[in-house]
């Protein structure tokens, strides 16, 4: 997808949100075993602004992929640009580039000894904010994800969404340009997903950040994305990119529709023709 038609530049951030070029990536693993090669001949161009969601059977390297994108992991070959700028050079990092992403994974990863509006502006207490302009930020992000009312309690005194939610806040502080999610809300029971799904679909639109997240649910895929990538395993290589034309906002009811059902049909026929 190109700059023009990038959707919804409705958020204050749409300006700053980046589009990602991944070229050529592989990645393996040395083992004691040998080698693991997880990724081969990756080519995504992820567009200014864009939701792509990754699928996928277990193992067919989401994670690495997300991982490489998130600079936690340097690939072993290929290229990674945000906003046309090299994320990797010659095996090293460049920190500038990945300040401007948030990350969400599995697992909300709070502090515990922290209170939620305490993680939330943990990532702006690094920066440097004082305490004043971390707690009206922590606040209004909090509002954002629906804690409001919770800020000042602790990790433990929430239910698992609502760690998810925190950590999507604390993911925000920074008002990344770019945000990066790892089955965000795979452990969450399926009406909480549900919920979670709208509330991230209108963080985007309001954020205006670009987003790769990666699910094991294709519904949850389908609903989100304005394309989904399906990979396949030994190697890890996309298999097809399918594109989600159906209008935005998206509500619960847009499943029931044929459109959905088709792209979900045929990405389910897509990954059975692996086996
Ligand atoms: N640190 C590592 N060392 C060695 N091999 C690894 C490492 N991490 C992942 N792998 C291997 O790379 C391949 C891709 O793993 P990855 O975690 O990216 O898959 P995934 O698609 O995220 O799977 P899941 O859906 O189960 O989370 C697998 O074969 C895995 O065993
Ligand atoms: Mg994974």
């Amino acid at each position: 997808m190109t700059q023009e038609t990038a959707p919804r530049a409705a958020g204050d951030l749409a300006s700053r949100a980046v589009g990602i070029r991944v070229s050529g990536v592989d990645k393996i693993y040395p083992t004691r075993r040998g080698e693991v090669h997880a990724l081969s001949g990756i080519d995504l161009d992820v567009g200014r602004g864009e939701f792509v969601s990754l699928v996928g059977r277990s193992g067919c390297g989401k994670t690495t992929l997300l991982r490489i994108l998130s600079g936690l992991l340097a690939p072993s070959a290929g290229t990674v640009e945000a906003g046309g700028r090299p994320a990797w050079v010659a095996g090293r990092r460049d920190d500038a580039v990945f300040a401007e992403f948030g990350l969400v994974f599995q697992e909300a990863n709070l502090f515990p000894w922290f209170t939620v509006a305490e993680n939330v502006g943990l990532p702006l207490k690094l920066r440097g904010a004082g305490r004043a302009a971390r707690r009206a930020r922590a606040l209004e992000l909090c509002a954002t994800v629906g804690l409001s009312g919770f800020e000042d309690s602790y990790p433990r005194e929430l239910s698992g969404g609502m760690r998810q939610r925190a950590a999507i806040a604390r993911a925000l502080a920074c008002d990344p340009s770019v945000l990066l999610m790892d089955e965000p809300f795979g452990a969450l029971d399926a009406l909480t997903r549900d919920r979670m799904n709208l509330e991230l679909q209108q963080i985007h639109a309001v954020s205006g950040a670009t987003v790769v997240f990666v699910t094991h649910s294709i519904p949850e895929a389908v609903f989100l994305a304005d394309r989904v990538v399906l990979l396949t395993p030994r190697p890890g290589r996309i298999r097809s990119i399918v594109p989600v034309g159906l209008p935005r906002p998206r509500s619960a009811g847009v499943e029931s529709q044929p459109e959905f059902g088709e792209i979900v049909a045929e990405l389910r026929r897509e990954l059975d023709r692996e086996d």
